[in-house]
């Protein structure tokens, strides 16, 4: 088929795109290591680590092989590290004490990360389902997880955390009024520089299956998360969750999962203007990895596209299990 002549377009979107340095001059959006945040596991034990089987390529380390296990992230100019601990068993109980104890895995972990690495940010989980029995993230009373007790338990876990060493707060509960309560507990111990990045916008997801085997806490599980954790049908209510947040002093916000939740981010970007994360949970690691695995997908291109897609929908920076990696490959170009 020839063009009828006068009918050539006169506008050729193709032409921006006919070379590889016209593409890059006219990219609307860049994804950076800065852009960059690392999940990682710490677990009980000495001088040893553990494979997650739902989340190939991602181990949990023992304390004492931290420093070891996070350098080359370090030297790849990662920003920031957000820590998760695999609590043993005999140290879960009803209302998750554990998560009180300035001696528990995050605390070692943080200030060992500290002293090692004085400018690497640290971001501590504040939620009590790594510590309880029952895998909830509150404390349950009547069957129904009691907002108001919890809130006074995370503000305890904020503080042990914040005074370890830990940077940022990241409650990740989804209580009401939990930034308020751990931001006036914070300042009342002069912590007026430790920061909250709120999962503000966090939904009762199936892709927490493989991090909630990566803590052993999938098992124990009882029930699902769907009275505190946000119902994936909404979107105004993110909104809500997120100006809530702000008012009571979160200095960012995330939305979680990530993938499935891109317009979230760019409402909760367009609407605030505040610094907004998105968490790339496990199971959206799982799901790349184990096409990769097969040879159904083409893993480096599979997770700088996903990446760059936060990036465009507005994100300034994301959670991702895919950190070291795609850091790796940016330094490369
Ligand atoms: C704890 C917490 C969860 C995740 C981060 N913090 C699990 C949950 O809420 O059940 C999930 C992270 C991931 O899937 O990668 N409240």
């Amino acid at each position: 088929m020839s063009t009828p002549l006068g009918q050539f377009p006169s506008t050729r979107l193709r032409r921006n795109r006919v070379d590889g340095w016209t593409r890059r001059l006219v990219a609307e959006n860049a994804l950076t290591v800065s852009d960059l945040i690392w999940p990682i596991f710490v677990m009980e034990g000495q001088n040893a680590e553990s494979t997650v089987p739902s989340m190939p390529g991602v181990r949990r380390v023992t304390v004492d092989r931290i420093a070891g296990h996070v350098e080359h992230a370090v030297k790849l100019g990662i920003p920031a590290l957000a820590l998760f601990p695999m609590t043993p068993v005999a140290k879960k109980d009803a209302e998750g004490t554990e998560a009180k104890n300035p001696e528990n895995l995050i605390c070692r972990a943080a200030r060992l990360l500290k002293r090692e690495f004085p400018d690497l940010g640290l971001i501590g989980d504040v939620a009590l389902d790594p510590y309880t029995d029952h895998g909830h993230d509150g404390v349950i009373r009547d069957g129904y997880v009691a907002n108001d007790e919890t809130l006074e338990i995370l503000t305890v876990q904020a503080l042990v955390q914040a005074e370890a060493g830990i940077d940022v707060i990241a409650p990740s509960d989804m209580m009401d009024g939990r930034v308020g309560a751990i931001r006036t507990a914070l300042d009342a111990k002069g912590l007026i520089h430790t920061r909250i990045m709120s999962y503000a916008a966090k939904y009762a997801s199936a892709f927490y299956g493989p991090f909630r085997d990566a803590l052993g806490a999938g098992k124990t599980l009882r029930g699902d998360k769907k009275t505190y954790q946000m119902d994936p049908a909404n979107s105004d209510e993110a909104l809500r969750e997120v100006a809530m947040d702000l008012a009571e002093g979160a200095d960012m916000v995330m939305v979680k999962p990530g993938m499935p939740y891109l317009d979230i981010v760019r409402r909760v970007h367009e609407r605030f203007g505040v610094p907004t994360f998105a968490y790339q949970v496990s199971g959206e690691y799982a799901m790349i990895a184990g096409a990769a695995d097969h040879g159904w997908l083409d893993r480096e291109r599979a997770v700088l596209e996903s990446l760059i897609a936060f990036k465009r929908a507005g994100a300034a920076g994301v959670l991702t299990y895919f950190a070291v990696e795609a850091a790796e490959v940016l330094r490369r170009a």
